[in-house]
């Protein structure tokens, strides 16, 4: 047998190396160090998005089944439209896919019922636990690298944070740690995961002013970080140019933090991969070294 021919074999014949991962969003924060994760552990990852190598487009069915076929195992980022969640799910069962990694986010339960938002990720909850094959649900908290690669990015480049959150703590979690979780359950032998939903956070808690400080600390800079009302975060969003309804969801998501509803760490890393997570520090010392904060 040739070696090709070999890895073939061994790829069709169930064991480690069986079955492509569908791994959707890829090109965002945590499907990107998904994908580079399984392959780095030498397993087939197809990195899906409407920008990604294989094309899949929530809003565009015929995409589905060519990024499906071949899936046994799917890393399911879900759209903010909850609509077409359910379909896909079954639709993806129905083409031979046996696991499921959903990301959700801490909370979500008060978050949809009391705050209104959150809605795509319940159902995918919902879908994978109606799927009939084994599923796992993660629950990250705020992930560190909003504060270089999204969101809080801009605004911290330009030296002024601000935002309505007071003194709550958020146990930030770096998005390495979200990916290396995620790849160890879409490939782990063994079904001790099935079923279960991982809580996942950083060490400790840290106030949005502490978090600012530390990334002031690691960039050698001044960065300031301004407390505002809901009505002032609003009416700065507005006048930055996002859309009401963005900036009322965004209101919405410091609303539910400010009521507490993600804040305490989590041991949802060190159940699934036996180590504690990484601290925020070490983030912002990585971020800084990379020039994330120049102004
Ligand atoms: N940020 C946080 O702190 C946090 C915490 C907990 C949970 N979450 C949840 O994490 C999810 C986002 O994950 P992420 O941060 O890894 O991704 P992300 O960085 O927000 O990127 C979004 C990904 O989704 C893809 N995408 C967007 N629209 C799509 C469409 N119509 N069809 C197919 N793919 C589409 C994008 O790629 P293309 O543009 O190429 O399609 C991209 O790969 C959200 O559900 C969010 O609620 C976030």
């Amino acid at each position: 047998m040739t070696e090709q021919s070999s890895e073939t074999s061994r790829e069709q014949s169930g064991g480690k190396a069986a079955g492509d991962v569908l791994v959707l969003g890829a090109t965002g924060k945590t499907g990107r160090r998904v994908v580079r994760r399984l392959r780095g552990a030498g397993r087939r990852a197809r990195a899906a998005s409407r920008s990604g190598e294989t094309r899949f487009d929530w809003g565009d069915r015929a995409t589905w089944p060519a990024a499906l076929a071949g899936a046994r195992a799917v890393y399911l980022v879900a759209p903010d439209d909850p609509a077409p969640v359910g379909d896909f799910v079954q639709e993806a069962v129905a083409a031979g896919v046996t696991r499921f990694v959903a990301l959700s986010g801490r909370g979500l339960d008060r978050a949809v019922e009391e705050f209104g938002f959150g809605h795509g990720m319940a159902a995918a909850e919902r879908a994978v636990r109606a799927s009939g094959v084994e599923w796992t649900v993660i629950r990250p908290n705020n992930f560190d690298q909003n504060f270089d690669e999204d969101l809080w990015h801009a605004p911290l480049r330009a030296g002024r944070l601000a935002l309505p959150i007071g003194d709550v703590p958020e146990p930030f979690v770096d998005v390495e740690d979200v990916a290396e979780v995620a790849a160890a359950l879409l490939t782990e032998d063994g079904t001790r995961h099935a079923g279960q939903v991982y809580d996942l956070s950083g060490p400790r808690g840290l106030t949005f002013r502490a978090a600012t400080e530390t990334i002031a600390r690691a960039a050698g800079r001044a960065i300031a970080y301004a407390e505002l009302t809901p009505e002032e975060y609003r009416a700065e969003l507005l006048a930055q140019g996002v859309p009401a309804e963005a900036a009322d969801a965004l209101n919405a998501l410091f609303a539910a933090h400010r009521a507490g509803v993600t804040v305490g760490p989590a041991d949802g890393v060190r159940r699934v991969l036996g180590r504690e997570p990484a601290a925020f520090e070490a983030y912002a010392a990585r971020a800084a070294a990379a020039g994330a904060w120049l102004p």
